[in-house]
């Protein structure tokens, strides 16, 4: 990564050509104690992982399917605030590297342009006494797919960078601007805590103040989200003029 700007994101790194899922590489080197911003960036994963038990389709050399290595020293409840800094920080990135794009955040974590998903990510983390001992952090950035390179269907959701835009991505300019953006967000959210971070997330949201169904483990709830609380949850006012807070849910389409 010629144009890499960080101190410690990225800089030690494993490049692969295929895997199964990053996610199952990085999580090996942080079980043999691999620092903070240890990356594995494969060209291609077998079997990639999203969220909800989802497949990731992940071709070869394509898109950026990579995991980060968090050691963040906070409690194992505030982890979904890493999950929504971390979308504020690729939605920062790629915003920075393809300006005419308009890129919107999807609660918790979907980046989407004109309403299509055109990137994912899953933490996964691993806890000891209630406190993080880390957290690996999958990106995946669909950079440069084609039209032929989504299964049938996908495209009613999904889209890539090269089809939005119209031109092709230059793959290690935007991890690299990934990474810095990544890791300025997470020096800012150790110095100051969430409330940077929530303010980031807010105005880039398209999920705040229109209708939205949401499938939460406890069933749907239907409301009008208005922001998020301190830890990261998605605070739903109902139609009785109540709130209520979402922590886990599928959003679905607005109403
Ligand atoms: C989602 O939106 O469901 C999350 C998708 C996360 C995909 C990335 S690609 C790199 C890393 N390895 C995986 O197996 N998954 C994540």
């Amino acid at each position: 990564l010629p144009k890499l700007r960080t101190t410690s994101f990225g800089r030690r790194l494993t490049l692969l050509d295929v895997t199964d899922s990053t996610q199952n590489e990085l999580r090996k080197l942080a079980e043999q104690g691999a620092p903070e911003g240890t990356l594995v960036i494969a060209e291609q994963q077998t079997n990639g992982r999203g969220r909800m038990g989802r497949s990731w389709v992940s071709p070869a050399g394509k898109g950026i399917w990579m995991s980060l290595l968090l050691r963040p020293p906070v409690p194992l409840p505030l982890a979904p605030q890493l999950t929504l800094l971390a979308a504020v920080a690729l939605s920062r990135a790629i915003a920075q590297q393809l300006p005419m794009l308009e890129i919107g955040i999807k609660w918790p974590n979907d980046l989407l342009v004109g309403g299509k998903k055109i990137s994912g990510i899953l933490l996964e983390s691993a806890a000891e006494d209630e406190r993080l001992s880390y957290v690996v952090v999958g990106l995946g950035i669909s950079a440069n797919l084609d039209v032929e390179d989504y299964p049938e269907g996908l495209m009613d959701k999904a889209i890539s960078l090269k089809i939005a835009s119209g031109a092709t991505v230059d793959r290690s300019e935007l991890i690299a601007a990934v990474l810095e953006q990544f890791e300025q967000l997470y020096k800012l959210y150790l110095e100051q805590g969430f409330a940077p971070i929530r303010t980031l997330w807010e105005a880039r949201s398209v999920t705040l103040g229109k209708q939205t169904e949401l499938y939460t483990p406890q069933g749907t709830v239907v409301g009008l989200p208005r922001g998020l609380d301190d830890m990261g949850g998605l605070r739903v006012e109902l139609p009785d003029g109540s709130t209520r807070t979402v922590y886990s849910a599928e959003v679905g389409s607005g109403t």
